[in-house]
């Protein structure tokens, strides 16, 4: 009997120790639990969020994001990685950005995705929308600091660009230079080399229109120290090719009997609190989805036939008492008159 306490101290000692590192989306370590072993994932500045575009604020000094290098980023290979939260691809110090109030590095990008069949897998939202996958591409502060393990202790650390991806009837060539190659990374803790490849494709053309706002990593430790920048427009990949995310790799390693699908990797939207988000585009009647705008229209058009159509009905019916003398002079007059 007190063996057995004393083994079953020993092994939920085991499990405190490996908890820190463990985390999940959903379950026991999942989201709602993070903040137990890291204290900022309960912080007032976390990431992502669901950007609401009629509390967005219009800020015509914020210039287009310039990426530099992003398109021949040099000859050393990338690493492709399996870290079993996501996949990750390793980016070049050649490769950084300007538009930003300091320059900012590239360390790496790694994407967030849902399941097949389901909604859902961006991060942010925009309107309470939810896209099928988002690509996010993560930098540090170079100006300030010596290398990113530094910066990532700072609060102006680290700036990240979030690409929310929809899906599209056409192939993006881009994004196969790391769909094509999930199968050889399928597990927790693999990696592979893979050529550099132009990074600048697998970004949305406009670069002008953005919104800014300061949050957090959207995974443990969850450091709220991330000059946020969610473009307007989306990029667009094919159906198959998100399967191919949505289906290409496990959370479990190689050794596990019981694989577990690496998929749903995506953190709820968290609290705005006091913080404003910008934008760097007048956000106006976009605001509108396709739908609402059908909608308005056909409503707007409707209530004016309705006007018209009443207003016609009671014309018709006053005329007749109007006109109770028919004289020849009146229906002239109001021919004259008449439209
Ligand atoms: C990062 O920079 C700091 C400060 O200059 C230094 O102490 C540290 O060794 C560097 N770390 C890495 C991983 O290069
Ligand atoms: C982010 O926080 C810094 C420091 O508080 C502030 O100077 C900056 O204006 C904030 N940026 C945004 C986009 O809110």
């Amino acid at each position: 009997m007190l063996l057995t306490l004393i083994l079953l101290q020993g092994f939920s000692h085991t499990l405190a120790a490996n908890h820190g590192s463990h985390w999940t989306y959903k379950g026991p370590h999942g989201q709602v639990h993070w903040s137990d072993d890291h204290l900022d994932c309960g912080g007032q500045a976390q990431s992502p969020i669901d950007i609401q575009t009629k509390s967005v604020r219009h800020n015509p000094a914020l210039p287009p994001i310039e990426p530099q290098g992003y398109r021949s980023p040099g000859d050393g290979a990338f690493t492709l990685l399996n870290n079993g939260h996501t996949v990750e691809v390793s980016l070049p110090p050649s490769m950084f950005l300007r538009g930003l109030p300091q320059t900012y590095v590239a360390v790496q990008l790694h994407f967030h995705w849902g399941s097949r069949g389901q909604a859902g897998g961006s991060e942010h939202q925009v309107n309470g929308e939810t896209f099928p996958a988002e690509l996010h591409i993560v930098h540090y502060n170079s100006e300030s600091y010596a290398n990113v393990s530094e910066a990532k202790q700072r609060v102006d650390g680290l700036a990240v660009l979030g690409i929310l991806i929809e899906v599209g009837n056409v192939a993006n060539p881009a994004y196969d230079n790391i769909l094509d190659r999930l199968k050889n990374i399928q597990h927790a803790g693999q990696k592979i080399s893979i050529p550099p490849f132009d990074i600048h494709e697998l970004l949305p053309g406009q670069l002008g229109h953005y919104f800014r706002y300061n949050g957090s990593l959207t995974t443990p430790p969850c450091s709220q120290n991330v000059l946020w920048t969610v473009f307007h427009q989306r990029a667009r990949i094919s159906a198959s090719q998100l399967e191919r995310l949505q289906g290409g790799l496990y959370s479990t390693e190689v050794a596990n009997s019981l694989p577990v699908p690496l998929v749903d990797n995506y953190r709820a939207p968290q609290l705005l609190n006091q913080r404003v988000v910008f934008s760097s585009f007048p956000v106006g009647p976009s605001a509108y989805s396709a739908g609402e705008i059908v909608a308005i229209v056909f409503g707007t058009l409707f209530g004016c036939l309705s006007i018209f159509l009443t207003i016609h009905f009671v014309v018709k019916r006053i005329r007749p008492r109007i006109n109770l003398f028919p004289l020849r002079q009146g229906r002239d007059s109001s021919k004259a008159n008449g439209s």
